[in-house]
């Protein structure tokens, strides 16, 4: 499974790059908000940073704006996505995008039919927010499951880009659900090696190596 980063602020995603385990970045409108950085400057260093998919929202409602935003957005990379609402219009777009031979990643997909209608208009990632409907009392992981299913059925290429995450069981649900790529906030990413017995097991292999005077000899 992918991991992309799910945020807008590049001196975050730079920090987490130096994993080497970033294979992606998601942004919407409100994590760029929350930057309080200009937008598409923002954009321009992710993908300097970055050589994976970053997605960049646009934020007209109606087809021929967002294509024109989409087209704009295209410009700052190659490997920019441009991420269009599960509207009519927004699936309008994701078909002229598509059809520039552009990625296109179709956001606030809540229910299997619509993802099935991004997929037929060519999205390269459908995002069902996983978070949002736990939010809402219902069971985001089963829509994961019911994607897969349909997709798998009629051999769509659409990739299901597990988001809306918070945290490490939504990251193991949408694993197992055969999500193709997960986007994780950054401090969800930051704690997914975390176990107790791997933490107590080192702090015992360093002690025992320790006590016996254990050492690796340079040659
Ligand atoms: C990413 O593509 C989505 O916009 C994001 O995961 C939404 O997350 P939220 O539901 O926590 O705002």
């Amino acid at each position: 499974m992918k991991l992309f980063i799910d945020t807008a602020d590049p001196k975050e995603i730079a920090k987490l790059a130096e994993t080497g385990l970033v294979d992606g970045v998601t942004t919407n409108p409100s994590l760029a908000a929350k930057t309080g950085l200009d937008y598409v400057e923002s954009l321009q260093e992710i993908c300097r940073t970055v050589k994976g998919p970053v997605s960049a929202e646009v934020l007209a409602t109606e087809t021929a704006g967002m294509i024109s935003e989409g087209r704009r957005f295209a410009k700052i990379a190659k490997n920019i996505a441009i991420k269009v609402p599960l509207t009519w219009d927004g699936l309008k777009a994701c078909r002229a995008l598509a059809d520039d031979g552009l990625m296109v990643n179709v956001t606030l997909c809540f229910s299997p039919v619509q993802a099935m209608m991004a997929a037929k208009a060519g999205a390269t990632f459908i995002s069902p927010f996983i978070g949002r409907l736990d939010d809402a009392g219902q069971d985001g992981m089963e829509l994961i499951h019911e994607i897969r299913t349909i997709y798998d059925n009629y051999d769509f290429k659409t990739q299901i880009l597990a988001a809306s995450v918070r945290g490490i069981p939504h990251v193991r649900g949408a694993a197992l659900a055969g999500a193709d790529v997960a986007t994780i906030p950054p401090d969800v990413f930051k704690s997914l090696l975390n176990h107790p017995l791997t933490d107590k097991g080192l702090a015992v292999f360093l002690a025992d190596a320790r006590k016996a005077g254990v050492r690796i000899r340079e040659e």
